[in-house]
């Protein structure tokens, strides 16, 4: 049998997200119920008008679309961002394959190989995928959740920017610890993108879900113009993964030049997934806002049940639907599987992602995990049932054991 493997292909880290599927798999076989919060697939219906729209389109081919994207759904993004204070043009929009696709352009587009990329761990566990396929170096500023996740100051972010260093990487809101940063905390940011004269790359796909207080844009931040790079998705705010459309917006046409040509090498992005974000876009209903209202409830759950569990830290995500948790265990990764391989409570157990994935910094991460508000409310009780009573009976817990006095 052949086996010739890529030597980069060994570079590829494992997908926190999915890795430990075939224990959840037995598990199922056996006819435990597993309770899926390891990755961020919403399960909130998506937009009723916006599936009817592609139930009832009638066509008798699948064309390719153009390269960039269905023009009038171009036009729809840059009227949606132009919604607020923000002014795009068609033109500064390119349809892609999901965001991937999109944080994948980006990096292949705009850096040299080895070039090194400034992100702030924990970050989205996918970047160091896409480094690794655009042969980028990423390099790291801890954030911490004692700090609330706040940006240090400027110049200790300095001492993370070397001269090979040549763009920033950053999420807001985050995923996965659901901190949402101000208007004021990226102008800080892009005015060391200025001053370092680097690429400023935003990802904001969660965006919309930001609870108590608005998420910015970078787009709103007049002297980034030129230098930010929003990669956006339908992906969360419309329970939309498989439709694989997002979009790469960018005010400067000259960065978008080597993005257009990656375009028409891959041909199209997907034509059936963008008549649906046109419908989605299109949809006049408060869909965003019911949407957002059930995520927050979904928040203050988990928050509530995990805030009361001996030896649980956790941080009250201000977006996006994740919550990172530091758990009284040695191993996460260890503790995740143990969950699936040999523990349930009431015939049901969870799957969560384990936290290391989410750092670049060895040894980071190694007792925290990710869950992902997506599932009801009920199920996610029942999940928080699984995790304080596997916490209970876990063998490698890190809490210092109760011993039992006895009356004298
Ligand atoms: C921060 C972030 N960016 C990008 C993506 C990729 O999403 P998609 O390719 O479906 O748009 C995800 C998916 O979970 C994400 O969390």
């Amino acid at each position: 049998m052949c086996a010739q493997l890529s030597s980069r292909s060994h570079l590829l880290p494992e997908s926190p997200f999915r890795q430990l599927l075939p224990y959840a798999e037995t598990a199922k076989k056996k006819g435990i119920d597993v309770i899926h919060l390891n990755i961020g697939q919403p399960d909130i219906p998506a937009p009723a008008a916006a599936l009817e729209a592609i139930h009832e389109a009638f066509y008798d081919k699948l064309p390719y679309s153009h390269a960039l994207g269905i023009e009038s759904l171009r036009e729809q993004f840059a009227a949606y961002y132009s919604e607020t204070s923000i002014k795009v043009n068609p033109a500064d929009v390119v349809i892609t394959n999901g965001s991937s696709e999109g944080l994948y352009f980006v990096l292949f587009s705009l850096l040299e190989a080895k070039d090194e990329v400034l992100v702030f761990e924990p970050y989205y566990a996918n970047y160091s995928g896409f480094a690794v396929m655009a042969d980028v170096t990423l390099r790291s500023v801890t954030l911490h959740v004692e700090n609330n996740f706040d940006l240090p100051s400027s110049e200790v972010i300095e001492q993370s920017i070397t001269p090979k260093t040549k763009a920033i990487l950053f999420t807001n809101p985050c995923n996965p610890t659901g901190r949402v940063y101000e208007y004021e905390e990226m102008k800080r940011l892009g005015e060391l993108a200025i001053k370092h004269d680097l690429l400023f790359i935003v990802d904001e796909v969660y965006r919309v879900f930001s609870f108590g207080k608005a998420c910015p844009s970078v787009l709103e931040i007049p002297e980034l113009r030129d230098r930010c790079i929003v990669i956006d998705s339908i992906s969360k705010r419309y329970s939309a993964c498989g439709a694989r459309v997002g979009t790469i917006v960018c005010c400067n046409p000259l960065l978008l030049t080597g993005i257009d040509r990656l375009c028409k090498l891959r041909l199209s992005a997907p034509f059936v997934g963008q008549l649906f974000a046109q419908a989605a876009l299109e949809d006049t209903s408060d869909y965003i806002k019911k949407v957002k209202k059930a995520y927050q409830r979904r928040r203050d759950l988990v928050y509530q049940r995990l805030t009361q569990m001996p030896g649980v830290e956790t941080y009250l995500p201000e977006g996006a639907f994740y919550g990172f948790v530091k758990l009284p265990v040695e191993n996460a990764f260890h503790f995740c599987q143990w969950l699936l391989e040999q523990f349930s409570h009431q015939g049901q157990t969870v799957m969560m992602a384990h936290g290391a994935a989410f750092y670049l910094t060895p040894g980071m991460g190694i007792n925290e995990v990710r869950l992902a508000y997506v599932a009801s409310e009920e199920r996610l009780n029942q999940a928080m049932d699984c995790l304080e009573a596997a916490l209970q009976q876990y063998p490698h817990s890190t809490l210092t054991p109760v011993i039992a006095h006895e009356a004298r």
